[in-house]
């Protein structure tokens, strides 16, 4: 079988598993119960009858979706104490983003750490916020304005798709957000596919089982799943770093070739 027929037939086999487990969700008598883990080798998506309520009934690689957090709660993002707690600046500083740099800042939310990254890549690099919500999009646009024209862009993701241009980002980050993908895979994939090969993806999430992390479970994440579910759509794993008091920091590069 040639390398493209062979990602095919993977390819339908991932899909199939969607379908049914789409069906799943509609039909009783084939959901399961969260206690209900596969031992899948591969991630794969399974449809829960029951399960946390910070969840979306869906389980991804074994771990149970999280629902998005709501532009009702965008406060939150931007409260003032988010520096000292989180240590944003610290953050900034480990991303590592240079002068003329184009950066994904993926599920932008409110924009606040697009425009700390904006600061470190200006006046020749260029920010892509992106986010899901409509209502985060229209606060994004509003800080567009207030920057030269095309420093600052904006986009509305899908579920499926941040919407960018191929093999456009040097660096795509996701800080909080990974874990209330909808489609982590399908996304991830895309995601990719806008990254230039041999260009970073970064995944920030709140450290999974730390009792000094104040975080709702579902809203975080152990390194060792975040570099399972990477490595499944084929990310190489680059480095983690876990100074930030709440936050694990895990660097992957997109292989320089791809398999067609
Ligand atoms: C907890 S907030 C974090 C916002 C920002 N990264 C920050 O740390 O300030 C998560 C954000 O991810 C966004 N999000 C969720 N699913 C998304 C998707 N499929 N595409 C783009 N953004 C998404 C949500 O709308 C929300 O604004």
């Amino acid at each position: 079988m040639t390398m493209c027929a062979t990602k095919l037939v993977k390819n339908m086999q991932r899909s199939l598993v969607l379908v049914v487990t789409s069906v799943a969700a509609i039909t009783p008598f084939q959901s399961r119960s969260e206690s209900a883990v596969s031992n899948n080798t591969q991630c794969e998506y399974v449809a829960l009858k029951t399960g946390h309520p910070d969840g979306i009934l869906k389980q991804y690689c074994n771990r149970q979706i999280a629902k998005v957090m709501g532009w009702q709660g965008a406060s939150w993002l931007d409260r003032a104490e988010r520096e000292s707690e989180e240590r944003t600046d610290q953050l900034i500083d480990i991303l590592n983003v240079k002068p003329g740099m184009i950066v994904g800042d993926i599920g932008a939310g409110t924009g606040r750490l697009s425009m700390l990254m904006l600061d470190r890549i200006k006046p020749t690099g260029q920010m892509w916020a992106v986010d899901v919500q409509a209502e985060m999009v229209g606060r994004l646009k509003e800080i567009a304005q207030k920057y030269p024209k095309h420093q600052f862009e904006v986009k509305q993701a899908t579920a499926l798709t941040p919407n960018l241009q191929s093999a456009s980002l040097d660096m795509a980050i996701m800080v909080d957000v990974y874990h209330e993908l909808e489609f982590p895979r399908e996304f991830l994939e895309a995601l990719l596919v806008s990254v230039k090969p041999g260009g970073t993806i970064v995944f920030v999430e709140y450290r999974a089982g730390d009792p000094k992390v104040p975080i709702k479970r579902l809203h975080t994440m152990t390194v060792a799943q975040i570099k399972k579910e990477a490595s499944d759509v084929g990310l190489v794993f680059e480095k983690v770093v876990s100074d930030l008091p709440w936050q694990d920091v895990v660097f992957f590069k997109k292989p320089l070739l791809t398999k067609k």
